[in-house]
């Protein structure tokens, strides 16, 4: 159920930012379009903190600040508020999760770059006009600039301060794949790192829905960002998930762990679609 709004258009969460628009709400708070100093738009998410964990991997959203491609959302800033709403010394907290926790933060907010409309809005907007899902051409656009960003991101050679390694983005989803002019940006990678405590507590089956049968057993790796890009292609093409969607969490679990996505030959209409995401899912679990 979605939680009341705790921000309003004309709020300054921090200075120089003003909100303008909600854009929408995760499962972990509110992303709103501001100005920014300057009068630049940018999208400003807020995270509530309160009553988790702590903020984890804290030093990984400023090293996440580094990375660049042009298909990957760019994270510009970021700042922790306190329970009154006043910007804490970012450099005091660095370090483990429990100095953050002890200077009880409440707020992560995070500024990045502002997309049009998720794909899933996208696909919302095809399904009002009596489409199935995206047209075949539109999305092939945007999968292969998102395709592009992961294995930019995929990729064994990102300096994050201890050699050369791997980013797994974690999270990829419709929702965390945007629209900027005519082609596609990734947001929110490294966020699951980040933020990992957040997320363990509250797995909930959107996330699940895409997630790789590796990464639910706690071990993604190089085909796990693939896989639920495969998962969000079947879904933004045809409308529909490639499993029932009255099965329960464990279900929707289970399906990924055991591969039984559906197949064609059943009752859904764009086949190739689901085939792609099977041999996706195949391998996943079984890479060559
Ligand atoms: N940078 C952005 N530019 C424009 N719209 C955005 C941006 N980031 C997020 N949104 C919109 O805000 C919505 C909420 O985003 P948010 O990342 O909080 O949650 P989510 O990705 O839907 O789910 P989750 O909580 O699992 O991450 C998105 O679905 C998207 O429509
Ligand atoms: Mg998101």
């Amino acid at each position: 159920m979605a939680q009341p709004r705790r921000y309003a258009v004309g709020d300054t969460p921090v200075p120089g930012y003003c909100l303008l628009e909600f854009l929408g709400q995760g499962n972990f708070g509110e992303v709103w379009k501001a100005t920014a100093p300057g009068q630049t738009e940018v999208a400003l998410k807020l995270i509530d903190l309160t009553g988790q964990a702590g903020l984890r991997e804290f030093a990984a959203l400023e090293k996440m600040r580094r990375i660049r491609h042009t298909n990957l959302i760019p994270l510009h800033a970021y700042w922790i508020l306190d329970e009154d709403g006043h910007v804490l010394d970012v450099e005091s907290l660095r370090g483990p999760a429990t100095a953050v926790t002890s200077s009880r933060p409440v707020t992560l907010v995070i500024a990045m770059g502002l997309g049009s409309k998720s794909l899933f809005d996208r696909l919302a907007e095809c399904r009002a006009d009596d489409n199935l899902g995206i047209p075949h051409s539109e999305l092939l656009r945007y999968m292969e600039d998102a395709a592009r960003a992961l294995d930019y991101l995929n990729r064994p050679y990102h300096d994050l301060g201890e050699g050369p390694v791997a980013i797994i983005h974690g999270d990829v989803k419709p929702q965390n794949i945007l629209i900027v002019g005519d082609g596609a940006a990734v947001c929110d990678f490294g966020l699951a790192r980040a933020v990992d405590s957040l997320r363990k507590t509250t797995a909930t089956p959107v996330t699940v829905a895409y997630a790789a049968p590796e990464a639910l057993n706690g071990k993604p790796g190089p085909f796990t960002d693939q896989y639920c890009l495969a998962l969000s292609y079947v879904e933004l093409r045809t409308g529909e998930l490639p499993f029932d969607s009255a099965l329960s969490l464990l279900g929707v679990i289970n399906v990924h762990r055991e591969g039984t996505l559906d197949r064609p030959g059943t009752t859904r209409s764009n086949w190739s679609c689901s085939a792609s995401a099977a041999s996706a899912s195949r391998l996943a679990r079984d890479p060559p």
